[in-house]
């Protein structure tokens, strides 16, 4: 692993209860940093929080918040720079397909139109507006330091579209093109740099090793964090208004295999 110096910085993540965004925090606390964890999950976020700051007290806070509401949201922008004095690096990693989350193949939801506009609801507040509260809370902060680093996370699926999770598809490609090309454009003249990465298969969970890619697996989920820390390092200094793909190749995969690629995704 490469290390960074984050001495003095401070990163505030949502989703951080579990997967990317929890290893995120603890990533950017072992290089030197404060971390802000954000998640719903009460009891898992009290105990991720302690498990840091039993190894580096004092460099972690959790606090719970829903991403859908921008009051909270503001709230815990708030509440980071009154603890830790800055917000050098924000992100909303809470998110999923609502396939998944709501179960709606196994619910008997089989087409797009079928299924309720509630879960599509759900879908765009948490994957799209969750990641715009967050960048539009902290942006105010960064604005005032003249420096940070936004952080969004987009998906596969945003690139390659979807017949069933149409609203997690619609979401992560809104925050892969306008969301991180027009924060750019906006932050550049306070020192604010804003990207997106987009990942294939991550093996949070065992369900994704059976997903193709071109390289043969799902990427583990320390991959996706390495590049998180180089874009929230200074020597990414050059890059802004970008949207990376970590996606074991699946994107051009898809091109090329597009009629058989279909029937391995619905197998
Ligand atoms: N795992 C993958 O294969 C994969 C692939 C592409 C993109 N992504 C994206 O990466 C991000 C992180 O995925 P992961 O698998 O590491 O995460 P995960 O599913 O392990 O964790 C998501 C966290 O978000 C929290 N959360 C859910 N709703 C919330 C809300 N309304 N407010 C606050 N917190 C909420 C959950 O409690 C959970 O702790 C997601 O945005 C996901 O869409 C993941």
């Amino acid at each position: 692993m490469f290390t960074y110096d984050f001495s003095g910085k401070t990163v505030v993540a949502s989703g951080a209860g579990s997967g990317m965004g929890l290893l995120l925090c603890e990533c950017f606390v072992k290089n030197g940093g404060n971390a802000v964890l954000v998640d719903i999950n009460e009891e898992v976020l009290k105990e991720k929080v302690d498990k840091i700051n039993s190894e580096y007290p004092g460099r972690a806070i959790g606090l719970v918040c829903d991403v859908r509401n921008y009051e909270q949201v503001a709230n815990v922008c708030k509440k980071a720079v009154e603890t830790f004095g800055s917000i050098d690096v924000v992100t909303s990693m809470a998110g999923g397909a609502e396939t998944r989350i709501f179960n709606t193949w196994q619910n008997g939801y089989k087409e797009f139109c079928d299924i309720p506009i509630e879960i599509f609801d759900w879908s765009l507040d948490v994957n799209l507006k969750g990641q715009f509260y967050f960048a539009h809370a902290a942006y105010k902060y960064m604005r005032e330091q003249k420096s940070g680093v936004i952080l969004g996370i987009g998906s596969i699926t945003g690139h390659e579209g979807s017949d069933t999770a149409v609203g997690y598809a619609t979401s992560k490609s809104a925050v892969m093109n306008g969301w991180v090309k027009s924060l750019a454009f906006a932050g550049a003249k306070y020192n604010i740099r804003c990207n997106t990465i987009a990942p294939g298969p991550v093996m949070t969970r065992p369900g994704m090793a059976n997903m193709k890619t071109l390289i043969g697996r799902a990427a583990e989920p320390q991959e996706l964090v390495d590049l998180m820390l180089y874009l929230c390092s200074d020597m990414s200094a050059s890059i802004t208004g970008q949207c990376i793909l970590m996606d074991g190749g699946r994107s051009i995969m898809f091109d090329k295999y597009h009629g058989e690629f279909g029937k391995y995704d619905k197998k």
